[in-house]
């Protein structure tokens, strides 16, 4: 008889972990978490469901009741989750979303792990010190709160906040004023060209870019991109988005979001397994996926 590994055949054993999303099917992180589950020899599968807005509540409660090991959260799930978590973290209350579901103890508990995959991919991928340096971001929704909340803890020292509706980056300057104090503005497009130098880094946290050829920065032209800056486009395909072929042309430092990605997705396999993740495996799975070098 032939004996099989057990890790490569699903059995009543076989632990579950869920992305829910809406729309779901183009996302990733079933690619690198399967890989990473795999490579550490889990038995455990990583699955995507695509879950509507109104039914999220039920779709985790029935998951949490059926023995998930733990669950994902993307667009549009991240702030809505937050009232029917038993417990959040600390960084998942104040960035006021939730990335990943722990299951512990008969209790869930909702964290944002956005913050950490932001800030390790701008230090150890684009070797910025951050403390000190002023960034502006651009957007207001779930991802630039938690970009901005981890330049803000991480010291920098202005966060300049550009979103089209104004009001929600306002929003943003107020819900941070406490941890910021003083060190975050909010601006409107036509006015980033006051800046006139002096920009570390430059954040797209908008959607802009993602399913077309527009920049963010279209309406206001290139002047702020300066060269050695560095350029960080959380959109990681297509890549590179116009954003950062612009920024390239002016002598940034260009990155896209593909790091951000697999820093989140290996803290929350951290998170819900206790042991590192596979950083290079995750990475190396979503490169072999995309058909790209780097
Ligand atoms: N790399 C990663 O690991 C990672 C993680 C999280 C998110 N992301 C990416 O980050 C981006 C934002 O995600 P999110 O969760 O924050 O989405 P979201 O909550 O829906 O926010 C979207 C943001 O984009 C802006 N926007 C959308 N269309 C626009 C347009 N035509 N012109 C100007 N601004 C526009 C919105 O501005 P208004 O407020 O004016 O609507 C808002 O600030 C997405 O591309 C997502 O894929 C990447």
């Amino acid at each position: 008889m032939v004996k099989r590994d057990m890790k490569e055949v699903i059995t009543g054993k076989t632990k579950l972990f869920a992305l829910l999303g809406c729309p779901v099917s183009h996302s990733l992180s079933p690619v690198m978490q399967n890989a990473a589950l795999s490579y550490i020899g889990a038995d455990a599968r990583y699955m995507a469901f695509d879950v509507k807005p109104e039914f999220l509540s039920q779709a985790v409660e029935g998951l949490f009741r059926s023995g998930v090991s733990g669950i994902n959260l993307t667009v549009p799930h991240k702030e809505k989750a937050l009232p029917f978590m038993n417990e959040l973290s600390i960084t998942a209350a104040a960035v006021g979303a939730v990335n990943t579901i722990a299951v512990n103890d008969g209790r869930i508990t909702g964290h944002n792990t956005d913050v950490s995959g932001i800030l390790r991919a701008l230090k150890e991928d684009a070797g910025r010190a951050v403390s000190g340096e002023r960034y502006v971001v651009l957007g207001a929704g779930g991802a630039a709160r938690a970009v901005v909340y981890a330049l803000l803890i991480s010291g920098a020292d202005k966060v300049y906040l550009i979103n089209r509706t104004v009001s929600r980056a306002e929003e943003v300057c107020f819900d941070f004023e406490a941890i910021a104090g003083g060190r975050l503005h909010s601006l409107s497009l036509r006015d980033i060209n006051v800046l006139n130098g002096g920009i570390d880094g430059l954040v797209n946290a908008t959607s802009v870019g993602l399913d077309d050829n527009s920049s963010p920065l279209n309406a206001c032209g290139y002047d702020i991109i300066e060269r050695g800056m560095l350029v960080y486009d959380l959109i990681y395909s297509p890549s590179p988005t116009v954003l950062l072929r612009k920024a390239a042309e002016r002598g940034a430092l260009i990155m896209d979001g593909l790091g951000m990605l697999v820093y989140q997705g290996a803290e929350a396999l951290r998170i819900w397994l206790n042991k590192e993740a596979p950083v290079k495996i995750m990475k190396q799975s979503l490169l072999n996926y995309l058909g790209r070098d780097t």
